[in-house]
């Protein structure tokens, strides 16, 4: 490491908010799958900006929607209209099959959204309803609701008193929900596939028995996929795997490619807000607006989903080969270009800072699991790249443990 990076470094630990850890790279430039720290060093990135990075690094349909918005209008506020807002909602609606648009800055805002949604309408429509039927192992993000509706207990102990109303269940367990359902619920909010609690994917059932359910109690079902949606799992959106649709979702990460904006989209019947009591300064401005419609736009128009479910089967067929070979894998999970391998042992961490090493930034989702969350411009090549430095970690994890 050159004196150069540590100063950075020394920066961080002097001026910020020590909040999370992070890894000894100071990186300063992408292209596609590949990011460069500041010592020249080469990456190839299966973080993504945490499955955000939707089109590789410097995508040129990015940074020429923010050239071209940038030159001509970057925000106005929500007072007035402007087009790539207008024009971003109609495809989002069209795309999701939802009615109505707001826009936000981040996941965990486009969630509040939901959050907000529900109380509302169960205000309303169910009696003054006010619950939320959540799962464990859901992350919904980190202001106080959605920290509450999250499961980490780490996450929210410290900020307690926490908002009222969330009532957790365990993930992909239909009978824990329509158990958990009384005359106080408003909505059952789940992600498709957990993807902080550690790239959970339910029974293939699952949505469709919830929804199933919702219909029958009587209560919205909200779905978050701020990390499964915007092309992730290899459709737009990941209830479109299956033959129902939500109330309202939630989605943000992959659909800016980069530029930080979320959405929540709802039908009309569960569009309960009304005006004045939501708003923003940011969200929605003309600059982040331009640049998702143009991702989503490229997305659709370049048959872009096929390729996440092409790259997704040859990132599953290498991971399970690799579980073949290196017993310490002991699951593998995930649909798309969202996957993680189940470690025997609490060796996640470790496994990421020697993949760095050798110049592959890899997610360790949690203490037993790692995450590979690619651009879907990723190659098959790039792929096997990274899974070749996987594998050559684990086998020396590995044959240091045999040594004892
Ligand atoms: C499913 C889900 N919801 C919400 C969030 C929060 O998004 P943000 O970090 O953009 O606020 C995340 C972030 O990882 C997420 O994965």
């Amino acid at each position: 490491m050159t004196m150069g990076t540590q100063h950075w470094i020394d920066i961080e630990k002097k001026h910020f908010l020590q909040t999370g850890k992070r890894l000894p790279a100071v990186l300063i430039r992408g292209e596609g799958t590949r990011v460069w720290d500041l010592d020249g060093k080469e990456y190839l990135d299966f973080v993504g900006g945490i499955a955000v990075v939707s089109l590789g690094h410097a995508h040129p349909v990015i940074t020429e929607a923010l050239q071209r918005q940038s030159q001509q209008l970057v925000t106005t506020s929500n007072y007035y209209y402007t087009l790539p807002q207008l024009k971003l909602a109609e495809l989002l609606c069209n795309l999701s099959g939802m009615d109505r648009a707001f826009f936000c800055n981040s996941g965990a805002e486009a969630v509040e959204g939901l959050i907000k949604i529900a109380r509302k309408w169960g205000k309303e429509q169910r009696d003054g309803a006010f619950e939320i039927i959540v799962a464990d192992g859901a992350f919904h993000g980190r202001t106080l609701a959605t920290v509450t509706a999250s499961s980490n207990e780490k996450y929210r102990a410290p900020f307690t008193p926490l908002a009222e109303g969330f009532v957790r269940v365990p993930f992909d367990d239909v009978p824990a929900i329509k158990a958990a359902t009384t005359g106080k619920t408003a909505a059952v909010l789940l992600e498709p596939i957990q993807g902080e609690g550690g790239v959970n994917v339910p029974a293939d059932d699952y949505l469709v028995r919830v929804r199933e359910w919702c219909d029958e109690a009587g209560v919205l079902l909200l779905l978050d996929e701020v990390q499964t949606g915007a092309g992730r799992t290899g459709k737009m959106f990941a209830f479109q795997h299956t033959s129902i649709e939500p109330d309202a979702l939630a989605v943000a990460k992959a659909m800016g490619g980069g530029y930080p904006i979320g959405a929540f989209l709802v039908k009309e019947h569960a569009a309960s807000l009304a005006p004045g009591e939501h708003g923003t300064t940011f969200g929605g401005n003309a600059l982040g607006c331009e640049v998702a419609f143009s991702v989503l736009t490229y997305m659709v128009e370049q048959g872009l989903m096929n390729e996440v479910t092409k790259r997704g089967d040859h990132i599953e067929r290498r991971l399970h080969a690799l579980a073949d070979r290196q017993p310490m894998v002991t699951e593998v999970r995930g649909k798309g270009l969202i996957w993680a391998v189940e470690l025997d042992r609490p060796a996640s961490e470790d496994i990421v800072n020697a993949c760095l090493e050798r110049g592959l930034l890899v997610n360790a989702v949690k203490p037993t699991a790692l995450r590979f969350v690619p651009p879907f411009t990723v190659s098959d090549d790039e792929i096997d790249q990274a899974l070749e430095i996987v594998e050559a970690v684990l086998a020396t994890v590995a044959e240091r443990e045999a040594n004892g």
